[in-house]
């Protein structure tokens, strides 16, 4: 039941839609004075009154029916008492039928989003920077998906460049098949830095690096087993974190997928007239729009990454017929992105408009707190095994006769880390604390996750709920309900702006809801009516908990 559709549809404004007077509505912060509110300021200048005149004009012609019980005017704001009983009822009843779908909607029906995400370069460590383009993308497909959408998740894997040719390069001088598969990636990244440590004295050895990129471009026997190799054993190694991560993907086609689609792109971009030779390289000009010029080929025709996106983004087009196309890619990338979409626009495509950059901030790790390893990152999957590892330590200390203890930390540690990668709003730079993310308290995983293994705890204790007559609720029990029935709105709101921080922050009020109310409220009392109606909402707490989790690709605990 939507109240706030309720007591749209009961006012009339002339010249504002229902759907605007419904985004108008809010839930005041404090419910004592109503459970919604009109601010009527947002009707002065299209009503030409002043708000408080509207809003006692509105109060006066009310009429209160099942669902809003009354309507009062304060200072400019109008404010709306519902139907606690019956809402709380309706929406209870609601949530425990729908479980894992609670929250869900087909609002996304018919429609496709790909999502680009994660990306990573092969041979190349997975750090600590890559974690927020992996969590953020993974939390947006599956709040789509909820959503209704069909949602490609798009791993644009880096694997086209010549430092692939330096790394054969550094293969044949430093290292051997046995020594790659016992040390993988790290192996990988040990001999890519000596390369360039190398080629700095010795310059030919770019020479040669070249000459290898050839052969594996001419599709060479010997130099493409390599290539094929070490992308294996990126993505092996990367597939560890992905899973732990809870990541999938639908599509692993990367920047060597569109080798034999860029030809048609660079042929369309000539036609069109969009190509320019500028110092022997071809680009398309953006000045007019304020922009430095996108490269499109280098002087000797090799492709540029710009122009592989370009075709990627046709290529999707054509595949898939998208209604939106997000790149999740740090701020760094601003201006690459607002070239090629710009490139796309001048060819004609109008869906350029559809393509949107899902910007965030840098992650770092607070200081000191890890050494450095192969050549100066630090990697992604080192970061989470300390975190597991330091749940397991806190578990240990605190409830060392828990069962299942490292499946525990496990769920916890990884937790951790995408709460807290995925807490503040994304453009955010984050400085990355375990002690922080592994707080009970405060802003944490492990806060929700202790507040789901509670409510366990609690229909544990009491049994299952049984149903209830309605009753009289009291304020603690009121504001539990109130944040329950803002999950559906939270996940739409989160899908529209691409903010999977949304879902994190609405699950810390949810949980601080139900623990206040934990607080204030005895569950297992002797009165059947209240000892079921509580035991509802612990219920409802965590079934919806679960959900906001599940859409952040966090996995809940039993106890804890
Ligand atoms: N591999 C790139 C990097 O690490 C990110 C690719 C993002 N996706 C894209 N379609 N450009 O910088």
């Amino acid at each position: 039941m939507d109240y706030k559709k309720i007591i749209a549809e009961k006012l009339t404004v002339e010249g504002v839609s229902k759907e605007e007077l419904y985004s108008f509505i809010e839930v005041p912060p404090n419910t004592d004075m109503g459970d919604y509110a009109l601010p009527c300021f947002k009707l002065s200048k299209i009503m030409r009154r002043p708000p408080v005149v509207i809003a006692q004009n509105f109060a006066d012609a009310f009429v209160p029916d099942e669902y809003i019980l009354s309507c009062t005017a304060i200072n400019g704001y109008l404010n709306f008492k519902i139907n606690r009983q019956g809402y709380a009822d309706a929406l209870l009843k609601n949530i425990i039928n729908s479980g894992d779908s609670y929250g869900a909607s087909n609002i996304g029906e018919g429609k496709t989003v790909c999502i680009d995400y994660s990306s990573i370069n092969i041979a190349k460590p997975f750090h600590i920077g890559h974690l927020s383009t992996t969590v953020i993308g993974s939390a947006l497909c599956k709040i789509f998906r909820f959503l209704g959408y069909k949602v490609v998740g798009i791993n644009h894997l880096g694997d086209y460049g010549t430092q692939f040719g330096k790394l054969i390069v550094a293969f044949k001088r430093w290292s051997s098949f046995d020594a790659v598969k016992e040390g993988r990636l790290k192996e990988l990244s040990r001999i890519y830095v000596k390369y360039h440590d190398e080629a700095k004295l010795d310059p030919k050895m770019d020479d040669e690096a070249r000459h290898y990129f050839k052969l594996i471009e001419d599709g060479d026997k010997e130099a493409s087993e390599l290539f094929e190799l070490f992308k294996k054993i990126t993505l092996e190694e990367v597939d560890k974190i992905y899973k732990l991560l809870n990541v999938t993907f639908d599509s692993y086609a990367g920047e060597s997928f569109y080798n034999d689609k860029m030809a048609p792109v660079v042929e369309e971009l000539k036609e069109k007239g969009l190509l320019k030779i500028s110092d022997g390289a071809s680009i398309v000009d953006l000045e007019e729009y304020g922009m430095p010029p996108c490269l499109i080929l280098k002087s000797d025709g090799s492709t540029l990454y710009a122009t592989r996106d370009i075709a990627a983004a046709l290529y999707r087009k054509n595949t898939y017929d998208f209604d939106k196309c997000l790149y999740v890619v740090a701020y760094q990338q601003n201006l690459h992105f607002k070239q090629f979409f710009k490139v796309l626009e001048l060819m004609g495509k109008d869906w350029a408009k559809d393509m949107v950059h899902v910007s965030y901030g840098m992650v770092s790790l607070e200081s000191g707190s890890m050494s450095t390893r192969s050549g100066n990152v630090v990697l992604l999957e080192d970061v989470i095994n300390k975190t597991i590892e330091k749940a397991r330590a806190v578990i240990e200390d605190k409830n060392p006769n828990l069962p299942d203890k490292d499946k525990i930390a496990k769920s916890v540690g990884t937790g951790a880390v995408i709460f807290g990668a995925l807490c503040n709003n994304k453009i955010k730079d984050i400085t990355f604390s375990y002690d922080k993310v592994l707080s009970f308290e405060g802003e944490t995983c492990p806060y929700v996750q202790y507040t789901v293994a509670r409510c366990n705890s609690v229909i544990a204790k009491c049994g299952e709920y049984e149903g209830y007559k309605n009753i009289e609720m009291n304020d603690s029990e009121y504001a539990v309900i109130s944040e329950l029935g803002r999950f559906s709105e939270v996940v739409k709101a989160a899908a529209e702006k691409y903010e999977p921080s949304f879902v994190t922050r609405y699950a810390l009020d949810l949980a601080t809801a139900f623990n206040k109310f934990y607080i204030d409220c005895k569950i297992a009392v002797e009165d059947a009516e209240v000892k079921n109606f509580r035991l509802a909402i612990t219920k409802a707490v965590k079934i919806t908990l679960t959900n906001a989790l599940t859409l952040l690709g966090i996995e809940t605990v039993e106890q804890m």
